[in-house]
């Protein structure tokens, strides 16, 4: 590829952009892990992402991938044969289903056509018909970031205190946290999974679970093997700034500063944000005359939108064409949705001139793509931001 001028436009759901502001953080010289200039950044970073899953309990923090906080939050609290309650939204919530299962989880995947999210009265339904108590848990993604789906986790929680069913609630917080409303303690989450490349603003590398009480309580008698995913030694360490292996130094100095930034503007104020970025654009898809792969407007995400190819064009190449014309990738098709929808990453450093950036990118994409669509959809985003600071 011959050189570019102007900036590329990194547009899909994770990992986002990553402001100066933390890359200048991350360049510091890397200073001793067991040292007490790093036993501070360390205790005020994870202070900070307490504040962010909105829990006074503990969280625990990974050199790892999400896929690795998943697997963490399994190994700690179950044992071998459990019964797992999982529904299938899209690609990550197989990918989630596929580790229980190798794992030797017993997994009730509860079918999904990838358009909708996890319903509540099914939950209820599926913990009151579970009269011996053998579902050990019910996880689930909050946004599946697959199909731009958002589930409505507190409803879920709601449905299963209905129930007096002691199954603990997962949810995999990877393309919410810090982008979408989302409260560990107040929504009665036992484990919360998350990491550092999305609404955190952060380059890839750490994964992340808050935890309850009764998940902490869970992890005394769970008999799944663990040893790098074990949370007792973290929290033992942590508390004092430390941590059982080598941390990843640099990028919990960038976790310090994000959460800065995020408390800076407020939390409210970030969600506002991701839901006014997502109707925006939402609003330029319906001006274009396509399809959002979401059915239900109750589970529209705000950090990213994934829409429908008209039948007979390639998702694929759309994007393919807009890489190579005007720098800018967008999220592809997952599994069953590869080809036939593209996705709009809209989630952390993001403001407004980015989406439109971003919105003229994806119209001049679909012009000289020869994809039918109507014109209008950056002034029908435009209109919307204008009127709705
Ligand atoms: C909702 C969700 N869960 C899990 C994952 C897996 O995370 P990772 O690729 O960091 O292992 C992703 C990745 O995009 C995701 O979007």
């Amino acid at each position: 590829m011959g050189s570019k001028s102007g900036r590329h436009f990194l547009q899909i759901p994770g990992p986002t952009n990553v402001p100066d502001r933390i890359l200048r953080i991350l360049s510091r010289p890397t200073i001793d892990h067991r040292g007490p200039e790093f036993a501070l950044i360390a205790r005020e970073a994870i202070e900070g992402l307490r504040r962010v899953f909105q829990t006074s309990g503990a969280v625990v923090i990974y050199p790892s991938s999400g896929s690795g906080a998943w697997e963490a939050a399994l190994v700690n609290t179950l044992s071998p044969g459990d019964k797992v309650l999982m529904f299938e939204t899209g690609y990550f919530a197989t990918l989630w289903r596929n580790i229980a299962v190798r794992l030797g989880l017993q997994v009730d995947f509860v079918p999904g056509d990838w358009r909708h999210g996890v319903d509540p009265d099914l939950v209820e339904a599926k913990l009151t018909e579970d009269r011996e108590r053998a579902v050990k848990a019910v996880a689930i993604v909050h946004n599946e970031t697959s199909t731009a789906v958002a589930s409505r986790v507190g409803d879920v929680r709601r449905r299963m205190n209905d129930t007096g069913h002691p199954a603990l609630l997962m949810v995999d917080t990877i393309s919410s946290l810090a982008a979408i409303d989302f409260r560990h303690d107040e929504w009665g989450v036992d484990v919360s999974v998350g990491c550092s490349q999305k609404g955190l603003m952060l380059p890839p590398g750490l994964g992340f679970n808050a935890i309850s009480e009764k998940a902490l309580g869970a992890s005394k008698s769970a008999r799944l093997p663990r040893a790098y995913w074990d949370w007792e030694p973290m929290i033992k360490e942590n508390e004092a700034g430390f941590f059982p292996y080598t941390p990843a130094t640099n990028l919990l100095f960038g976790l310090r500063e994000a959460v800065h930034m995020l408390l800076e503007e407020g939390l409210p104020s970030v969600f506002a944000r991701h839901n006014r970025h997502a109707e925006a654009t939402r609003r330029a898809v319906k001006a274009w005359g396509l399809e959002l792969v979401p059915l239900n407007p109750a589970e529209y995400s705000s950090s990213v939108t994934a829409v429908m190819m008209p039948a007979g064009h390639d998702a694929d190449a759309l994007r393919k064409t807009i890489l190579n014309r005007f720098d800018m990738s967008l999220g592809a098709g997952l599994g069953q949705w590869k080809g036939k929808i593209f996705r709009v990453g809209h989630l952390g450093d993001f403001n407004d001139l980015m989406l439109a950036g971003t919105l003229s990118g994806l119209e001049l994409g679909l012009a000289v793509s020869g994809v039918p669509f109507s014109r209008g959809g950056v002034t029908a985003a435009l209109d919307y931001l204008s009127c709705n600071r």
